[in-house]
């Protein structure tokens, strides 16, 4: 049993989708669902560490009041939200589906019907977790995700890189049992020294103490 050996540590985690307006009433998003990221968030809470959560749009049961808890619906709102805490934070994990374009403009009306097709003109998004890993501390351990379609080690290899993180968690769409919405994953994890953790299709929440086993490991602390 793991017990309380996040104690004293502050952890903080980007989850769910982001949502970019395109006009008062519509928006661009993804599927995720931010089970994912709620499960380490009390995965997290469980092994006793001091959680903050900066959660795009879900609809999920959760218990807030048991975090340090901030709804955002944006990509930038959510990378405000994550650069405020992340100086003070032992571990940041980015398990967040952030959008990385968004509408450059937001039509202040409800767009009208017309014609046979409508262009939207899109901008990219800051990339929170590359933004925060240039201001990543010696002592601070970054999580990323990685959600692929195709050539997937590679792929989630370039982003540990690219990103600075210490650990990628990869899940892949082609797997069953794996990525959005469902209540079970499939992961590989990834580290900087090149190891790799693999695991079966499991419940979010075992996933999830997977994860933060290879956390601990990767980390200098002394914990008990
Ligand atoms: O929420 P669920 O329904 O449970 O689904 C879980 C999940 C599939 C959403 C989750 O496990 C997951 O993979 N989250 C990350 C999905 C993703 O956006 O992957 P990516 O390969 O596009 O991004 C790589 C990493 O950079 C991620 O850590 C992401 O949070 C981060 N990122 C990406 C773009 C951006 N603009 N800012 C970021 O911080």
């Amino acid at each position: 049993e793991s017990g309380q050996d996040f104690k004293g540590k502050k952890v903080g985690l980007t989850i769910g989708p982001t949502q970019e307006a395109i006009d008062p009433v519509r928006f661009i998003s993804n599927h995720s669902s931010g089970k994912m990221g709620y499960a380490l968030a009390e995965a997290f809470l469980e092994r006793g560490a001091e959680v903050w959560v900066v959660s795009g749009p879900i609809s999920i049961p959760v218990a807030k009041e048991n975090f340090h808890w901030v709804d955002v619906h944006s990509a930038q709102e959510m990378y405000l939200a994550a650069n405020d805490i992340h100086s003070k934070m032992d571990v940041m994990v980015f398990a967040a589906a952030v959008a990385d374009y968004a509408p450059a403009e937001v039509a202040p009306e409800k767009i009208k019907k017309q014609g046979n097709s409508l262009e939207i003109h899109l901008k990219k998004n800051v990339d929170i977790a590359q933004e925060l890993g240039k201001q990543k501390k010696p002592n601070q351990i970054h999580v990323g995700f990685a959600l692929e379609t195709e050539n997937e080690k590679e792929h989630a290899v370039d982003k540990l890189n690219r990103k600075n993180f210490d650990l990628i968690v990869l899940n892949s769409m082609k797997e069953k049992g794996a990525g959005f919405r469902l209540d079970t994953n499939r992961v590989s994890i990834f580290s900087k020294s090149g190891e790799v953790v693999e695991s079966d299709v499991a419940p979010k929440k075992e996933i999830a103490g997977m994860i933060l086993d290879q956390i601990k490991k990767e980390s200098s602390w002394t914990l008990v």
